[in-house]
Formats: C-alpha cells, sequence, structure tokens
C-alpha cells in the first residue's frame, strides 16, 4: 500500500536578494513499511522537504504541490488538523538533538504530554509508556532516568531520547534528519541498529536524511538523490550503489572514502552548489558536471526510466 505521495513539491522563499528555490518541484511515492534515504550535499534542500512533509516550513515559505499520507490530502490540512497528526501519526527526529528537547523540563513532563495530547492518556498510564519506550530505546534504569533533563545525558543518549519521543505514539511514518550526523562511529551503529529494529517491529515507514551513503546502504530500500533542490536520482540502493547514473551521484560516490579506495587519492567534486535564489535555467549541476552537453544549460532534463528501473534527471543519462 502507498503511504506517502509527494506530487510536485515546491517550496519558495520571498528574499532580499530574490525569490530562493529551497524545494523544486519534487515528486515520489512511498510504500508502507519500507525506507527512504535522502542524500545530497548542505543546501540541496532536504531539511526544507522534511519540513513541508510535516507542514512545519516558516510561515513565510510559499509551498505548492500535494501531499497524501494515508489518502488524506494533508497539504490541504491547517495547523489544527496538523497538529492531530503530527507526532501522532507521522513524526521527525529533527536534525539537532539538544534543539529539539526542552532544557528547562524533564523528561517525563515532555514524553508524558505527547501521549496525554495525543491519545488522551492519563499521567500514569503515559509514564509508564514512556518508561517502556525509553528501556526500548536502549535507555538504561528508564524509571529513574526518565526524571533527569536533557543536559543529563550525553549526544547518543539524547538522540535515543529524540528517537524515543518521536516513536511514541507509534507513528505509521517517521521522518528522521541526520540521526546520525552528530555521533561517534559505535555509537550511530547502535542507532542505525535501533532504527532499523524499531521499523520492522512497527512496519513503521521511515525516511532518513543523511550525508552519508554508508547509512543509506545500511538502513534504506531506496535513495533519493537532491541536489539544488530538485532530484537528481531516484532509485533502489542496491542498484544506484552498484550502478549510479547520474554524473552527481557518481561524483559524491568517488569522493566518499571506503576501505577499496586505501591509499588513492579521494575525487574532490569541484565547485560549490548552486545559490538557490539564482539557479540555473537548466540542470543545476551542470556548471559542475563532467558529462554536461550543450542543452544541459538551458533545458532541465525530464525524468528516464533506467533500465534497472531507477529514475533519473539527466541528459547524457538518455
Ligand atoms: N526560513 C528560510 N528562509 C529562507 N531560506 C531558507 C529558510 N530555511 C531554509 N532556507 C534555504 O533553503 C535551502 C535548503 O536548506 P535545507 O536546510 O533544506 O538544506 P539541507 O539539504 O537540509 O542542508 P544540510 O545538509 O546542511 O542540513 C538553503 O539554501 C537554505 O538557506
Ligand atoms: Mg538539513
Amino acid at each position: 500500500m502507498c503511504i506517502l505521495d509527494v506530487e510536485d513539491l515546491s517550496v519558495k522563499y520571498a528574499t532580499r536578494s530574490g525569490l530562493l528555490t529551497a524545494v523544486n518541484h519534487i515528486s515520489f511515492s512511498l510504500m508502507q513499511g519500507t525506507t527512504l534515504g535522502i542524500v545530497g550535499e548542505s543546501g540541496s534542500g532536504k531539511s526544507q522537504l522534511a519540513m513541508a512533509l510535516m507542514g512545519l516550513l516558516d510561515t513565510s515559505a510559499r509551498q505548492t504541490g500535494k501531499i497524501i499520507f494515508d489518502g488524506q490530502t494533508i497539504s490541504d490540512f491547517d495547523r489544527t488538523q496538523r497538529r492531530h497528526i503530527n507526532g501522532n501519526r507521522i513524526a521527525m527526529v529533527f536534525q539537532d538533538p539538544m534543539s529539539a528537547l526542552n532544557p528547562y523540563l524533564s523528561l517525563a513532563t515532555q514524553m508524558t504530554e505527547v501521549l496525554m495530547v495525543h491519545q488522551q492518556m492519563r499521567y500514569k498510564q503515559a509514564l509508564e509508556q514512556s518508561i517502556t519506550m525509553l528501556a526500548e530505546c536502549g535507555i538504561d534504569e528508564p524509571k529513574t532516568r526518565i526524571h533527569s533533563y536533557p543536559h543529563e545525558f550525553s549526544g547518543g543518549m539524547r538522540q535515543r531520547i529524540l528517537i524515543a519521543t518521536a516513536l511514541l505514539c507509534r507513528p505509521a511514518l517517521l521522518i528522521a534528519d541526520e540521526p546520525t550526523t552528530a555521533l561517534d562511529v559505535s555509537m550511530q551503529a547502535q542507532i542505525l541498529d535501533l532504527l532499523k529494529q524499531v521499523q520492522h517491529q512497527q512496519k513503521m515507514t521511515l525516511i532518513v536524511i543523511t550525508h552519508d551513503f554508508g547509512v543509506v546502504a545500511s538502513l534504506c530500500d531506496q535513495v533519493m538523490v537532491m541536489y539544488g533542490g530538485q532530484v537528481m536520482e531516484y532509485g533502489l540502493v542496491a542498484e544506484l550503489l552498484q550502478q549510479p547514473l547520474h554524473p552527481y551521484t557518481q561524483g559524491l560516490l568517488e569522493s566518499m572514502p571506503t576501505l577499496k579506495k586505501t591509499g588513492k587519492q579521494l575525487y574532490s567534486m569541484p565547485g560549490d552548489p548552486p545559490d538557490p535564489v539564482y539557479l540555473p535555467q537548466g540542470c543545476p549541476f551542470e556548471p559542475r558536471c563532467r558529462q554536461r552537453l550543450a542543452e544541459c544549460k538551458t533545458i532541465k532534463p525530464e525524468p528516464v526510466i533506467a533500465e534497472n528501473a531507477g529514475m533519473v534527471f539527466c541528459h547524457a543519462a538518455s
């Protein structure tokens, strides 16, 4: 069953220097219980896409397009209608774990409130459920530690707490924005295992935003590569990692350290991502592309369905 359908989604902001395009005509759909990885360099629009899915964009944002979740067009919902869904059916683990937790409130207060608001639980039951969820997410002695404050935990533990809070209402869709970026390697692996385990147990649909193809390889079924607010390539992880079709994806993968590349010089992609106020008329990657053709500058590539059923937005790949 298709749980999420995004149709021609764009997010723009009026800025002093002109209209800034953060997300540019993105469409994709997601089957229930699958995991989508979204990768791309800093500023490519990953978090803005996630915030649009959550209905949490700044009030100054101009959003167009459709978001259909579980049969409902949630992009038409107002803030009150969204509040019934957010934290309940769709939840998010935000990019910055420290600012996502309120430093002045104990975990007990923050976590129980979610259940009391969304599931009309009484405090005692909400507290029990929160303790169970902390335990499931690997927090030791949850019965006492739930009365602690966010600063009493390490970065890795705070990330577990955020995941536990997001999972309290057993959401159908979880969006995790860079859930492991701030963590050391062993903690990263533990958090990825935790996400894998809860996703499997709860048959939850998961969207993971990351810079790291390692995270994509270990966690995701599909991957979407973004650049300049647009999709460059979309496909099944196994196939896309084996045979990336877009020159941008190829460049990203070549610039990633792996054991096989030990001793070799890593590829470094020349140039910088485009300014989102002055996006090129054609493909946003054209100025940095090793395979650019004459038309790339002026004509936006239409999606090409590849042999492996992936989709690539590139003139050179068609
Ligand atoms: N409130 C806002 N007003 C104007 N522009 C914004 C606003 N929020 C984000 N942007 C712009 O939208 C673009 C996309 O930002 P976004 O945060 O989605 O990138 P990202 O891919 O998540 O990057 P990172 O990997 O660094 O987290 C950026 O150019 C950013 O400056
Ligand atoms: Mg981001």
